[in-house]
């Protein structure tokens, strides 16, 4: 028999959610998971919160000075609607619950797909990604994100920033620094990309709505995308 390949996706929920649900690259994404389920593969598919995270997280700012954990709060219930809906379209074949902690044991071993949500304030669905690839020890993470690749500079501000096809963590971590702030848009967030150094992880970072791309990354074809390697 062939081995299972573990693959862990972190959905963003720019992705899902950038403002309308995007029906019809979920219908897409959905039978992408299905086509690879058939062939040696399990799945644990990870989903960011998008515009239902901002858009709250703004609502609540309109009203008073929000503490950065509140806003994470916010976020968490975002990425867990998300992770529902994901749920809720795998219906038949996902685990049933949706793991909101990536640390809790679970009684999975017949299922090959699961879906994840984020878990607590601090981070972004980035760290519980990282986690729950050790801990499923994971043989392929990839950040499927609306960026193609990881920049030397913010390319929403600077047109001139360059893509980075390979770096190392230690490199990546110097270019997007330490500190963590809700909503941040890092491709990798900083304590995410400390965990993953640490544990010797190797990430994709791909634009996970080119589903043909995502397809190369997952089969190590030649992709588009970044790699970040110890
Ligand atoms: P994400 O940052 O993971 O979703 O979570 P996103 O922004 O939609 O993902 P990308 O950018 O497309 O990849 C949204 C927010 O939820 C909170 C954070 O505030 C984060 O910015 N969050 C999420 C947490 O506080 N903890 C978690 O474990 C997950």
């Amino acid at each position: 028999m062939k081995k299972m390949k573990i693959v862990v996706i972190s959905l963003g929920g720019s992705i899902i959610v950038p403002g309308e649900i995007q029906i019809k690259f979920l219908k897409a994404f959905k039978e992408f998971i299905l086509r690879f389920l058939k062939k040696d593969y399990k799945f644990i598919v990870v989903t960011g919160g998008g515009s239902v995270a901002r858009n709250y997280i703004n609502a609540a700012s309109k009203f008073s000075k929000i503490p950065d954990e509140d806003k994470d709060w916010l976020g968490i219930h975002a990425t867990r609607i998300n992770a529902h809906l994901l749920r809720t379209i795998f219906k038949k074949e996902a685990y049933p619950v949706v793991l909101d902690n990536p640390l809790k044991k679970i009684d999975g071993k017949q299922y090959k797909l699961f879906i994840a949500s984020g878990w607590r304030p601090g981070w972004s669905t980035d760290y519980c990604a990282v986690l729950i690839a050790d801990r499923f020890k994971a043989d392929k993470v990839i950040n499927a994100s609306n960026i193609d690749y990881v920049y030397d500079k913010d390319i929403s501000k600077y047109k001139d920033a360059n893509p980075i096809k390979e770096i190392t963590w230690n490199k990546y971590r110097k270019l997007i620094g330490t500190k963590w702030k809700p909503g941040m848009k890092s491709p990798i967030d900083p304590i995410a990309a400390k965990m993953a150094s640490k544990l010797k992880m190797t990430m994709v970072v791909v634009k996970g709505t080119d589903l043909k791309n995502l397809e190369n990354a997952l089969l190590d074809k030649k992709f588009t995308g970044t790699v970040i390697h110890p």
